[in-house]
């Protein structure tokens, strides 16, 4: 079905490129601890809420934005409100988003191919807790290795990227995703047939709400937005690929679906493990790092399960990196005319001197701190708790306020081909709720 001369080929492969997009190391790095610092099960249940009451509403905001407009994520709001020039902020804030979020994501990318060579070597193996973390600071803290493997993963993106939108990001999301998922169950399986994996099952399902407090629902929030990449373009650039006959409401459920499913599946996978050999699960950002190659130690057949691991996280990133670098390649290819491979390689250069900053965080720059945070936290910090929240204001606003509501419903009934039920439940969620809970998160995160 070669009908779609600007982007995606089929349903399947838009929503394996959006997909891919979402799931990253959001879901299988991040979405552990931070549920695990949380208390685990009550946790799931906010962050359930918020996937479903906010992150799918924006999710078909951002679609509705780039599938109507037929434009990169400036161009977008050039077309949908030529008159107005503050909304030429949203776009501005969202490649802006992009390349900082690049610059710190890929850091933790690099390292990820680092413990897949690290791991099929036996360089893990048979070695102390100890001796794992030490391998981990020392790693981190090198002011060479890491920004190679960086690099490496620089380069496997833009390789794809430049290859374009059917043949390089839609082909390798339709093979990489199926392949991420399969390795993901193996994952899964291998985890809850250890012996005493029942507690890990229990920590991540049965909710304790004493754990909970206001940071957790803040918590949940901000993951959540991470997860599902809103608030930051890449789904109004994706969005723009999407074809004209497709019901956004069905591709924005699998999306969301799929990148949640693969969240618990994570937790599925390490959680048992962790518990079954005694560690602890709430060990922040080392947990995949640290504890999991002790839990691989422990385990027959170990190293196989940590390459296999690590193979998984680093399709994981890939598919979010690609979507990352998709926003502003496609603004300056239609903005100026760049080729991709032009627009692919400045941007990445840009990425890897910023992520020369990030990198550096974790060793001689570890004291180098701006507001109390190094410059890795302080880009996790501003995309999370500041640009992306701002970005999906302006999008709710757009979309609820802004726009005609005929020409909303109209580019969601696909010029009323389709009947769309949950309409109005939506626009409700998008002109009234949305907006003012991401106002309330937004401030909150700042006190
Ligand atoms: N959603 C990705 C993840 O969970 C991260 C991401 C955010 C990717 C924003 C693109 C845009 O890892």
């Amino acid at each position: 079905m070669a009908n779609n001369i600007r982007g995606f080929n089929s349903k399947f492969g838009t929503i394996m490129a959006a997909t891919g997009g979402a799931v990253g190391l959001g879901n299988i790095w991040r979405f552990p601890y931070t549920a695990g610092s949380n208390g685990g099960g009550a946790f799931l249940i906010i962050y359930f809420l918020f996937v479903l009451f906010l992150g799918l509403p924006v999710m078909l905001s951002e679609e509705t934005i780039g599938r109507r407009a037929q434009k990169n994520v400036l161009g977008a709001f050039k077309v949908l409100a030529p008159k107005h020039k503050i909304w030429m902020v949203p776009g501005l804030i969202s490649i802006v988003t992009a390349i900082v979020i690049y610059s710190f994501y890929s850091v933790v990318a690099g390292w990820t191919l680092n413990y897949i060579i690290a791991s099929a070597s036996g360089l893990l193996s048979g070695k102390s807790p100890d001796e794992i973390t030490e391998f981990f600071n020392t790693f981190t803290s090198n002011s060479i290795f890491p920004l190679i493997y960086q690099f490496i993963f620089l380069l496997l993106t833009i390789f794809i990227i430049n290859r374009g939108v059917k043949d390089g990001i839609e082909k390798c999301t339709k093979i990489l995703m199926p392949i991420l998922l399969l390795l993901l169950i193996v994952m899964c399986i291998r985890s809850l047939t250890l012996e005493g994996a029942y507690k890990g099952v229990e920590f991540l399902f049965k909710p304790d709400f004493s754990k909970l407090d206001g940071n957790s629902i803040l918590d949940a929030l901000g993951q959540a937005m991470f997860s599902l990449s809103i608030g930051m373009g890449a789904l109004i650039t994706y969005g723009s690929y999407m074809l004209k006959q497709d019901n956004l409401f069905t591709t924005s459920l699998w999306i969301a679906g799929a990148d949640t499913l693969v969240a618990i599946l994570s937790g599925i996978a390490i959680f048992p493990a962790v518990f079954a050999f005694g560690l602890e699960p709430t060990s922040g950002p080392s947990l995949v790092y640290i504890v999991l190659p002790n839990v691989f130690n422990s385990m027959s057949g170990g190293t196989i399960f940590a390459v296999v691991f690590f193979i998984l996280l680093t399709i994981a990133a890939l598919t979010s990196t690609i979507s990352l670098l998709e926003v502003p390649v496609l603004w300056a290819n239609e903005s100026f005319s760049w080729g991709r491979r032009k627009a692919s390689l400045i941007f990445s250069a840009l990425v890897f001197v910023l992520g020369i900053f990030c990198s550096l965080s974790f060793g001689c720059l570890s004291n180098f701190t701006i507001c109390g945070k190094t410059v890795f936290d302080l880009f996790d910090f501003i995309t999370a708790n500041l640009l992306m929240p701002i970005g999906a204001i302006f999008f709710t606003l757009l979309i609820g306020w802004y726009l005609p509501k005929a020409d909303v419903y109209d580019e969601l009934s696909n010029s009323g081909a389709i009947k769309p039920k949950l309409f109005n439940i939506f626009y409700f969620i998008i002109r009234y709720i949305a907006p003012l809970a991401l106002l309330v998160v937004l401030i909150s995160g700042l006190l």
